[in-house]
């Protein structure tokens, strides 16, 4: 059912674990072979749980759909000015440019300041002309070089 002025009724709200089957097709399309196995209700409900200690996830229903999820981190640390991190964002292919990342950040971005962060930041592909160019739309702009490292499991310390 489309809003008043013929537009999508998007809701946004915290993931619950009855999610989990509405979120499977979005988690094999996200992550896929990165998932590390078959994405089945249980694995997501899983997940959910594992992610719930250290992550606040978000999801949003296009008309009572679930079409997008986001997650973000905010832990305590060392630094006196801490930060939220936006892990995950995802919108399903069909239901995108019609605002739905945009009020999961939003959502995300209240929560980050309940907890206290002075700021948010999200790691992207360089590559990744999309989301670059959301998050440019959404008043993020790019600060730091991201490094990394593949950790060998036994390499000594
Ligand atoms: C990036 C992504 C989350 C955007 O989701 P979305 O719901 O389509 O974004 P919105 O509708 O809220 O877009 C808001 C604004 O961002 C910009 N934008 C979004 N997608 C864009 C695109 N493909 N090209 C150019 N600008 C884009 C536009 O300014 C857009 O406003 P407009 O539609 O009025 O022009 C979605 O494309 C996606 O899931 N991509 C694959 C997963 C991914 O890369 N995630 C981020 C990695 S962490």
């Amino acid at each position: 059912m489309a809003g008043r002025a013929g537009t999508p009724r998007v809701r946004v709200r915290m993931a619950r674990l009855e999610d989990a089957p509405g979120l499977v097709p979005l988690f094999e399309t996200f992550y896929g072979a990165f998932f590390g196995g078959r994405v089945t209700e249980t694995a997501v409900a899983g997940r959910l749980r594992l992610a719930a200690p250290h992550e606040s996830v978000i999801v949003a229903e296009v008309d009572d759909r679930l079409t997008g999820f986001a997650s973000l981190r905010v832990t305590d640390s060392l630094d006196p000015d801490p930060y939220a991190e936006l892990a995950d964002l995802f919108v399903e292919p069909e239901s995108r440019r019609l605002g739905v990342a945009s009020r999961l950040v939003k959502y995300a971005e209240g929560i980050a300041r309940e907890h206290g962060a002075s700021h948010i930041v999200v790691l992207t592909g360089q590559k990744n002309t999309e989301a670059l160019a959301f998050y440019r739309s959404a008043g993020y702009e790019e600060f730091a070089t991201a490094m990394r490292k593949p950790l060998k499991l036994a390499e000594s310390q």
